[in-house]
């Protein structure tokens, strides 16, 4: 009866594993993390509306975001430009956001890489 006890708890420690590599990168071959596309109107701007605006939207931000607006393309792109937005999403800088509430995904910090590289454009 013993022998079986390892086995299962194996099995069912590397399905979490695998559950959560999921959630991070998204389903290998299913293109759930799709970087091909990324404008900052389609792709970019609801990922700081969903984490980043409720303390950087144009309203909150004098209460809650430090007077840091992250609503429109301009005020976006200072962050940009700066160094500020990506060092605070991967966490390379002395403020990592979204403040209080752990990291955005993998694939949404590559969704806004990829923008960056590409120029960071009003698209
Ligand atoms: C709970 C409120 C809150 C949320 C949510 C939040 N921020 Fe912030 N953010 C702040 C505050 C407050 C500061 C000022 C620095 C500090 O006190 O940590 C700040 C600072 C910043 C800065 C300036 C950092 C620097 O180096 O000067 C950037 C860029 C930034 N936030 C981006 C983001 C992004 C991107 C998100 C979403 C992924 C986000 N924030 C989510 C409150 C928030």
């Amino acid at each position: 009866m013993k022998k079986l006890v390892l086995p299962l708890v194996l099995f069912i420690l590397s399905g979490c594993y695998y559950d959560s590599e999921e959630a991070l990168f998204g389903k290998p071959g299913t293109g759930a993390c799709d970087t091909s596309v990324t404008k900052f109107s389609t792709q970019v701007k609801p990922i700081l509306s969903s984490y980043c605006l409720t303390c950087h939207s144009n309203a909150n931000a004098a209460g809650s975001g430090a007077g840091i607006k992250l609503e429109n393309y301009a005020d976006v792109k200072i962050y940009v430009d700066n160094g500020k937005l990506v060092g605070s999403i991967e966490h390379t800088s002395s403020f990592p956001m979204p403040k209080g509430g752990g990291t955005l995904s993998v694939c949404d910090i590559s969704i806004i890489n990829a923008w960056i590289t590409k120029g960071a454009l009003n698209d």
